[in-house]
């Protein structure tokens, strides 16, 4: 039988990657169906909310969903789409791989990091958010919990195997955040104990950061907590050629979701501009838990040569065509 794949083609930017990654798996020959959904700034002007019961009724049904960024608007009552899909699924684990491409502006040549963010607790568990009535004091609760923090890391580790990688470096601040951090490094010693195989190093975010940047080829798979991982993430995408190269997956035991790193893009939405190698790399992602690793490859292969010859490439890696010519110079290799 076919598969059904829901798209939420999102808002700024979001339907003009969207539409060129499907492109992309159809010329592949995936053979997927689509059940397209609104959601985001889009849902909310159709249908009066950012995402409608019929969105996560297809979420639920297909299970695998191929999703476009979507902007939340900024303000009182409204609480992100993103952290809100992430919890009703139990979307636990984000997985956001970021892989030097030859033929990009970025810096490094041999960059292979994949970072796993837990992606349901921390600082975005949503809990305990109050602002004072006065409006001078504000506070948000960050959990942790044994349960969780072996789960993600549990994940990590099964993940490194699957994938042949060697290291795996937990990031915390547990010298600061003594509860939260502070358990989740406990828990990440006790796993690595479980997984010889496996090289185990731990290291604090600041320090984690610098090295990011100085030493980058050191690192293999990091795992660490919400907060750290969205913002160490946005860090490895820049170490390929920024937030157009980097795909993120969001799996739950059910369900998941895949989508780029980045946002709508409101400054280019709009303009074909837009590189979709990031939503392009999240197929490849989709292809890949789907066990058609196949039809992955042959779609990396295809934009691996669209870059390295840099034929038709976009304005962030130093082309000067837009998102339909990029596209058009990736399906003429399929
Ligand atoms: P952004 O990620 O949308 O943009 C940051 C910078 O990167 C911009 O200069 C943009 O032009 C550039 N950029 C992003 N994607 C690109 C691509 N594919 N090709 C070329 N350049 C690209 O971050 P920003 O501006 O902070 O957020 C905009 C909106 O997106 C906000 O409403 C935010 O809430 C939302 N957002 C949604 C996410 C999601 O749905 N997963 C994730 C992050 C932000
Ligand atoms: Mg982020």
């Amino acid at each position: 039988t076919k598969q059904t794949i829901t798209v939420i083609p999102g808002d700024g930017i979001g339907p003009s990657i969207i539409d060129a990654t499907i492109k992309i798996l159809d010329k592949a020959g995936c053979g997927f169906d689509y059940e397209f959904a609104d959601a985001g700034l889009t849902a909310l002007e159709k249908h009066g909310e950012l995402v409608p019961e019929e969105t996560i009724n297809l979420i639920e049904k297909n299970k695998i969903t191929l999703k476009g960024p979507l902007t939340t608007p900024v303000g009182e009552g409204f609480t992100s789409i993103n952290v809100t899909l992430r919890k009703q699924f139990k979307l636990y684990a984000n997985l956001r791989p970021v892989l030097s491409f030859k033929g990009t502006k970025a810096r490094y040549e041999n960059i292979d990091i994949l970072t796993v963010r837990e992606n349901t607790q921390g600082m975005y568990s949503g809990a305990g958010q109050v602002t004072s009535e006065d409006g001078t004091e504000a506070q948000a609760m960050s959990i942790v919990t044994r349960e969780g923090a072996e789960k993600i890391l549990t994940f990590a580790y099964e993940t490194a195997i699957k994938e042949g990688r060697k290291k795996i470096t937990a990031v915390h601040k547990a010298n600061i955040l003594k509860s939260t951090s502070g358990l989740f490094l406990k828990v990440a010693r006790e796993v690595a104990q479980r997984y010889p195989q496996i090289e185990s190093t731990e290291m604090i975010v600041d320090n984690c950061c610098m090295q990011l940047v100085m030493n980058p080829e050191q690192f293999d798979v990091i795992v660490t907590t919400n907060l750290f991982g969205d913002i160490l993430s946005d860090l490895c995408a820049g170490l390929v050629g920024g937030l157009g190269m980097a795909p993120g997956a969001n799996i739950g035991e059910d369900c998941a979701i895949f989508e780029a790193v980045h946002g709508s893009a409101p400054d280019i939405a709009g303009k074909n501009l837009a590189n979709p190698t990031s939503v392009i790399l999240a197929a490849i992602q989709m292809l890949e838990y789907l066990d058609m690793g196949d039809k992955a490859e042959k779609i990396r292969a295809a934009i691996t040569d669209v870059i390295a010859s840099g034929d038709r490439t976009t304005g962030d890696l130093g082309g000067t065509h837009g998102t339909t010519d990029f596209t058009e110079a990736v399906l003429e290799r399929l």
